[in-house]
């Protein structure tokens, strides 16, 4: 596996291997690996000749009050981790290679990035869409792969992709969970053992009201009323926004007549987690 740190370097080599005809996988992570990432690459590399993955704690999609300083952080493991994939190319570049001084050049999705998460992290997003812009103008992918799990995400760079005519095919991938359901996230090891006990609120939260939704419930107020009574067994759990949304667009919807997703945000001592559940069968009108 080969460890890349420089721009020039990593076109290069993506370069090269288009010329071969080699088509390339990406999956851009911020590092501390979890099965989650794993299951991105593997089926990269199951779809693609070569597979690329980039570890970059990304400043730019951290507000000023956030966790860019303390994010887990711990290259050596990952290595291992991605040795096992295999993956091919590591790259790994210093913040000042990606944004070295002047940079003043930035890619935002207005729309998409209006509610969830973007609500409530400013320029969050925006940070996000750059360096992803960036990441496929440097790797050069094929197919980039992305979780669901960071469901706003995923639609905002699949939009991005399209406005942008980025030559890039995304692939979704299901939310990883560990056996108890907790989405898997690098930002779990920040939890106590009581804190994650606590966290599992969240998806059983999403879980009730899926499970209301199956037995025949379209409102949105009858979903989230079964969310929020799991959520007040687990006082500590500090929810930021608890929302049904349309699937595509993201925005509020108060009668599932169309695919949605329900969607949280919580606090669980100081971590910030995310969690959803994509609606898909309709069966209201
Ligand atoms: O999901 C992440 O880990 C990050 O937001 C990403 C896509 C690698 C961009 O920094």
């Amino acid at each position: 596996m080969e460890v890349i740190k420089a721009v020039k370097e990593m076109q290069r080599w993506s370069e090269a291997a288009r010329l071969r005809g080699e088509r390339i996988a990406f999956v851009p992570t911020m590092g501390y690996l979890h099965e989650g990432h794993l299951s991105l690459m593997r089926e990269g590399r199951r779809r693609a000749d070569r597979l690329v993955v980039s570890i970059f704690v990304n400043p730019t999609q951290f507000g000023p009050r956030e966790d860019f300083n303390t994010y887990p952080r711990d290259f050596e493991r990952d290595c291992v981790l991605m040795e096992r994939v295999p993956v091919d190319v590591v790259f790994a570049p210093e913040p000042a290679e990606m944004y070295p001084q002047g940079f003043q050049t930035w890619v935002e999705t207005t729309e998409l990035t209006r509610g969830l998460c973007g609500a409530f992290r400013p320029g969050h997003f925006r940070g996000v869409t750059t360096v992803v812009a960036k990441l496929f103008n440097i790797v050069k992918p094929h197919l980039a792969f992305f979780g669901e799990k960071d469901y706003q995400q995923l639609r905002t760079v699949e939009r991005m992709v399209s406005d942008l005519n980025f030559d890039v095919e995304i692939v979704a991938m299901p939310t990883v969970r560990e056996p108890d359901g907790l989405a898997m996230s690098s930002r779990n090891a920040y939890l106590s053992s009581a804190e994650r006990q606590a966290a599992l609120a969240l998806s059983r939260a999403l879980n009730a009201a899926q499970r209301r939704f199956r037995e025949g419930s379209f409102l949105a107020e009858e979903l989230l009323a079964e969310a929020r009574q799991v959520l007040a067994q687990e006082p500590t759990v500090r929810v930021e926004y608890l929302e049904v949304a349309d699937a595509r667009t993201l925005e509020p919807i108060s009668k599932l007549d169309r695919p949605a997703v329900i969607a949280i945000a919580a606090w669980v001592g100081r971590t910030r987690l995310i969690d959803n559940v994509v609606l898909a069968d309709v069966g209201a009108q």
